[in-house]
């Protein structure tokens, strides 16, 4: 029998989620994917066919064209990259243009529709860590450990003002800061499977937290609960 859990992770924008989640499945060598990344792929795609931008949204031309969306996982220089049909969009998605509108894209039932299948097919398995909004709600309801991350809204902004000047991506603070308040709303309020803290996930506030403290902290919840498993 396999011992290999799912582990889900769900919490607000830029609170940690996917660094936590690509470090715990390093470590327990588990497949990880950022279904966010997805969300941000899928926005990417219809932005470039007109469909999205700041201003406006075609939803129906949307649900039309979501069967020619095809997203995968591949690894490039050792970094697991999200791919667009044939090109390596992972430094794009980043970006404000796809930040700006990927909340509003994530509202269309289609598309969480086809996202969520591709996601549940992944891990269908287990041994995987999978972070978003709705992974122990909808993708993964049965993971074994579930995990909803918190980080005050201040943080999260400085950190992910830090990463993107790290990756050269230009943005100023009060537009992430900006960015990161529009889309908790439109993500917690959302009809769609909004975030919300299921009841049986663990909170993890890591406002204090370093990441390797976080590591080791999820790390030990996980290892009881694959021991117990076995
Ligand atoms: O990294 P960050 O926390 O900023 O966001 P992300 O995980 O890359 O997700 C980008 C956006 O995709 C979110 O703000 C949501 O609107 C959407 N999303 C979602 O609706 N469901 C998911 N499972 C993951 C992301």
């Amino acid at each position: 029998m396999s011992t290999k859990i799912t582990i889900a992770i769900d919490g607000y924008s830029a609170c940690g989620k996917s660094t936590l989640a690509k470090a715990l499945a390093k470590a327990l060598d588990y497949s990880f994917i950022d279904s966010g990344a997805m969300y941000r792929g899928a926005s990417l795609f219809f932005h470039r066919l007109g469909y999205v931008s700041e201003k406006h949204i075609d939803r129906e031309a949307i649900e039309n064209a979501i069967k020619d969306l095809k997203l995968c996982f591949k690894i490039d220089n050792a970094k697991n990259c999200l791919y667009l049909h044939n090109e390596n969009i992972e430094d794009e998605i980043r970006q404000a243009h796809v930040a700006n509108i990927v909340s509003k894209v994530a509202t269309i039932k289609a598309v969480r529709v086809a996202l969520v299948k591709q996601q549940q097919r992944m891990g269908q398995n287990g041994g995987i860590v999978m972070d978003g909004r709705d992974i122990g709600s909808i993708v993964f309801p049965n993971a074994q450990l579930k995990l909803f991350v918190t980080a005050s809204p201040e943080i999260r902004a400085q950190r992910r003002f830090a990463e993107l000047q790290e990756k050269g991506i230009p943005q100023s603070l009060e537009e992430v800061r900006s960015n990161l308040t529009k889309r908790d709303h439109v993500d917690s309020t959302r009809e769609e499977s909004p975030l919300i803290q299921v009841k049986d996930a663990i909170v993890l506030d890591n406002s204090t937290l370093t990441k390797k403290e976080q590591l080791e902290w999820v790390l030990e919840k996980a290892k009881t609960i694959i021991r117990s498993n076995h």
